[in-house]
C-alpha cells in the first residue's frame, strides 16, 4: 500500500513526538511492505512565528492532497498573549476539512491500573470509546452574542436532522467492531435538541439489531464514568457533552501521554493526535511520553488505511513494553524503568 501523510508537529513536545511517529511509520513500512511518505508542514505557534498564520495556506493545501494527517500540539507561553493564536490553527483545521467524528478510546492497559486516582478495582478492564460530533452544537451555533449593552447574553445549540444521524451512524459502526453496547448521552429531560437525537439514535438502532443501545442523562454519566468506568463500552454525544466527558475519561489512565483520538470527515480524510498539549513543561528534554502519538499512528492505519492488523501490532507492542516494566517519567509504575522519549519509541519499535 502506498500513502502519503501530511505530519504538523505542532509546538512544544509536539516536534519529539512526532519524532516517534515518523520512526514508527518507517518500521510499519517496512515490516508490512508499505510505501508511507510523510511530509512536514507548519501550524500552530510555528505557523505564527513563521507565516503569521496559525494555519498557513501552504499548509491547508498540502493536507488537501493528503491520505491522512497526523498533528502534535499545539500552543504554548510564548504565544499567550499574542493575537493571532495558535489554538485558532486546530479549530480552522477542524471545520475546514468538516472532521466533525472526534473518536476518543481510553483503554487502561494493566500495567497502567496503579498509575490511575482511581482505585484499581473500579479502573480494572476499563476499556471505552466516546464518540463526540465535534463541528456543531453549542459551540458553532448562531446567534452567540451579548445582548441589551451586556444585560443578557445568548449562545445556540443548532444541530440538523443529518448532523446528528452521520455522527450516530459512526458510533454504531464502532460499536459494532468492539462490544457492540452503545451509551448515547443527552439531557433529553430539558432539551429539544436531546429528545431529538434520542429519536435518530433509535431510528438508526433498527439497523443495528445486534447493538444494545441505551440511553443516559448527561450528569449521571459523568458519575457513572468514574465510579463504573467499565461498564461503557461506546458512548456516543454531542459537541458540548463529549468535550467535558472526554477530559474526564481521559484522567482514568493516570496519564494524558498515552491516550491518541481520531477526527474524521465524511469523504475519509482523518486528523490523528494525541490528546494532550504542547506540554511546555518537559519540551525539549526528551522525557514526553509518545505513547499517545504512537497510538494515534495506530488509529490512521486502522481508519483512514484499513490496516488493521498493524495497528493492532502497535496497540500489543505498547502494552507488551508497559508490561515488561518499561516507562517514561509521566508514569508511576513501580518498579518501573524510566526511559526518554527516543528510547520508549526504540523500545516500542522493537516489539512490532
Ligand atoms: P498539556 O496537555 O500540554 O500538559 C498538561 C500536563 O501533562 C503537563 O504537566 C505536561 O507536562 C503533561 N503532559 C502532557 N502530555 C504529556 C506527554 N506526552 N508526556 C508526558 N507528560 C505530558 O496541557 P496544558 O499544560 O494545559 O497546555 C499547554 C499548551 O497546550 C497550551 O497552550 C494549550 O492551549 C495547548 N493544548 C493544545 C492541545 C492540542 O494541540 N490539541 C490540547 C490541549 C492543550
Ligand atoms: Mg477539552
Amino acid at each position: 500500500m502506498k500513502k502519503h501523510i501530511i505530519t504538523l508537529p505542532g509546538d512544544g513536545i509536539g516536534p519529539e513526538i512526532m519524532n516517534s511517529a515518523h520512526e514508527l511509520l518507517k518500521a510499519v513500512g517496512e515490516k508490512y511492505n508499505h510505501e508511507f511518505t510523510a511530509e512536514s508542514k507548519d501550524i500552530g505557534g510555528i505557523a505564527i512565528d513563521k507565516h503569521n498564520d496559525p494555519l498557513p495556506l501552504e499548509t491547508i493545501e498540502a493536507c488537501e492532497s493528503a491520505d491522512a494527517i497526523l498533528l502534535g500540539a499545539v500552543g504554548g507561553p510564548k504565544w499567550t498573549d499574542s493575537k493571532i493564536r495558535p489554538e485558532q490553527g486546530l479549530l480552522k483545521i477542524r471545520k475546514h476539512f468538516n472532521l466533525f467524528a472526534n473518536l476518543r478510546p481510553v483503554t487502561i492497559f494493566d500495567s497502567l491500573e496503579a498509575s490511575s486516582p482511581l482505585k484499581q478495582s473500579i479502573v480494572h478492564g476499563s476499556d471505552l470509546m466516546i464518540v463526540r460530533e465535534l463541528t456543531g452544537g453549542l459551540y458553532f451555533g448562531q446567534p452567540s452574542e451579548r445582548r441589551d449593552g451586556g444585560q443578557s447574553v445568548v449562545d445556540t445549540l443548532t444541530y440538523t436532522y443529518g448532523e446528528i444521524e452521520r455522527i450516530v451512524r459512526i458510533a454504531f459502526d464502532t460499536a459494532m467492531t468492539r462490544r457492540k453496547h452503545l451509551t448515547s448521552v443527552d439531557k433529553a429531560n430539558v432539551l429539544e435538541s436531546s429528545r431529538m437525537w434520542r429519536e435518530i439514535v433509535n431510528t438508526v438502532s433498527k439497523e443495528y439489531p445486534e447493538v444494545t443501545v441505551e440511553h443516559e442523562l448527561v450528569d449521571a454519566a459523568a458519575m457513572k464514568l468514574i465510579t463504573n468506568p467499565s461498564y461503557f463500552d461506546v458512548i456516543v454525544t454531542e459537541n458540548l457533552f463529549g468535550d467535558i466527558l472526554s477530559d474526564e475519561a481521559s484522567v482514568i489512565t493516570g496519564s494524558l501521554g498515552v491516550l491518541p483520538s481520531a477526527s474524521l470527515s465524511e469523504n475519509g480524510l482523518g486528523l490523528f493526535e494525541p490528546i494532550h498539549g504542547s506540554a511546555p513543561d518537559i519540551a525539549g528534554e526528551n522525557i514526553a511520553n509518545p505513547i499517545g502519538m504512537m497510538l494515534s499512528v495506530g488509529m490512521m492505519l486502522k481508519y483512514s488505511f484499513g490496516l488493521h492488523e498493524e495497528s493492532a501490532a502497535i496497540e500489543k507492542a505498547v502494552n507488551q513494553v508497559l508490561a515488561d516494566g518499561f516507562k517514561t517519567a509521566d508514569l508511576k509504575i513501580d518498579g518501573a524503568v524510566t526511559l526518554s522519549t527516543a528510547e520508549m519509541t526504540e523500545k516500542i519499535i522493537s516489539c512490532l
